[in-house]
């Protein structure tokens, strides 16, 4: 309903249905819909009107983030999962994608900032992989488009994996035998497969694949068991308080950019997406994270500084929204953001078996 608009628009209309939830009505691109008028609705009950309200407001989720121009065949996704766990896209040969954005743990390590290269540490904490194809950017300030781009940073970053130049990366590839036939199966036609570019590519389409259906999702598909009484409330709470109005779409998040501390200003010396753009209209300002696996991904923020999520719900309602959510209603959005922990389909994640050295394969460099 909301997506043949723009993306401001888009925005306006969602931070409108989360100041008119309490008036129980919604009006997104000036459709007024009384939902409580409603008598296919009003006659369930409270659990159909949030579930309805639900899914026109945050959208399905796809089954995974395939595009046109950034197609998943099987072949480079493949490829692209070895690339994902391969330790050998790193200088010290220790450090993989997996490491700071581990498969097992909701793509992510649990820190609050991730040892790389010689264990230094940058002054970000991982995000999840999963879901991230999905986001309107890269980053949590949104400097990279998508996956494929970004894809192509950690491995030359001092900091994390480290390597001198994409040549040498290249050259690295090259020398492990089962590589060139594998880049050639997956980049059919192209004369010269084994490029950085085409690494980038290849653990691109893997990534999106890394789709987390939860059971919010079963919820606004009418199972409406899927989730507890308290994690309606939670939902309910999220969209009147207004937490939607920035964490929106089928991701709950991952669709727009906000400052940090914009009723209240919330102490950081992270100046987010000025460092990017230079403006100071964006200083403080944070691509607004998903909401997805949020329950397992901690510590929280773009520093890691957040110890718990119930302290994260705390922060948001008097830092974004200057109001103060007792006990009861955190431990409510809590419930409802544990319904947004969900899976990829095993198979897909378990790490593959990679191709052996060849004689001409460097070792470690770990100086
Ligand atoms: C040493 C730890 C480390 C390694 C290794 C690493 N990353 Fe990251 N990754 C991070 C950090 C930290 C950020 C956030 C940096 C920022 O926003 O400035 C990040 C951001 C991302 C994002 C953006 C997610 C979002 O929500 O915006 C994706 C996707 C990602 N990494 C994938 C990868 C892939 C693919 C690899 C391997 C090629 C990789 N990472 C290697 C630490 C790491
Ligand atoms: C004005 C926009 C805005 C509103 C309103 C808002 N958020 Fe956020 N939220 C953000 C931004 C931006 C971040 C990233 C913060 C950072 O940079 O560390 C964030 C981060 C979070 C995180 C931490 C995510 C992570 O992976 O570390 C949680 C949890 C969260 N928000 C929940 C909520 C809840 C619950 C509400 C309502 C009480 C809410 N937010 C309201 C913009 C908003």
């Amino acid at each position: 309903m909301v997506t043949g608009l723009t993306e401001e628009k888009r925005v306006r209309a969602l931070a409108a249905v989360g100041c008119r939830w309490i008036g129980k009505s919604i009006a997104v691109g000036g459709v007024g819909l009384l939902l409580a008028s409603n008598p296919l609705w009003a006659a369930a009950g409270d659990a159909p009107e949030s579930r309805v309200q639900a899914r026109q407001i945050f959208g399905v989720l796809p089954p995974n983030a395939a595009t046109a121009e950034r197609p998943m065949p099987e072949a480079r996704v493949n490829l692209g999962r070895m690339l994902y766990f391969d330790p050998r896209l790193s200088l010290g040969q220790d450090i993989s994608c997996n490491s700071c954005h581990r498969l097992d743990l909701y793509g992510v390590d649990g820190e609050p900032t991730s040892p790389g290269h010689r264990g230094q540490r940058g002054g970000r904490n991982s995000p999840t992989s999963l879901n991230a194809a999905l986001h309107v950017a890269q980053f949590w300030d949104g400097r990279e488009p998508d996956v494929e781009a970004q894809a192509k940073g950690p491995v030359l970053n001092p900091i994390e994996m480290a390597m001198p130049s994409e040549e040498a990366v290249v050259a690295v590839l090259a020398s492990i035998p089962g590589y060139p036939p594998l880049f050639t199966a997956a980049f059919p036609g192209e004369s010269d497969p084994l490029n950085y570019e085409n690494m980038a590519r290849a653990i691109g389409s893997f990534e999106r694949g890394l789709i987390t259906p939860s059971p919010f999702d079963g919820f606004m598909a009418g199972e409406e068991d899927r989730l507890s009484p308290q994690a309606v409330e939670g939902l309910e709470l999220f969209l009147s308080v207004g937490c939607v109005s920035c964490h929106n779409g089928p991701l709950v998040g991952g669709t727009t950019y906000r400052k940090l501390g914009l009723i209240k200003a919330y102490p950081t010396e992270d100046k987010g997406k000025e460092n990017v753009t230079g403006l100071p209209e964006d200083r403080f300002v944070f691509k607004v994270p998903s909401l997805r696996n949020v329950a397992q991904t901690g510590p929280w923020f773009h520093d890691g500084s957040i110890q718990s999520l119930d302290q994260a719900i705390l922060v948001m309602g008097r830092h974004q929204l200057g109001v103060e959510l007792d006990a009861t209603q955190r431990a409510q959005i809590g419930a409802f953001l544990e319904s947004l922990t969900g899976r990829v389909d095993p198979a897909f994640v378990a790490e593959p078996e990679l191709p052996e050295n060849g004689p001409n394969t460097p070792g470690p460099d770990r100086s």
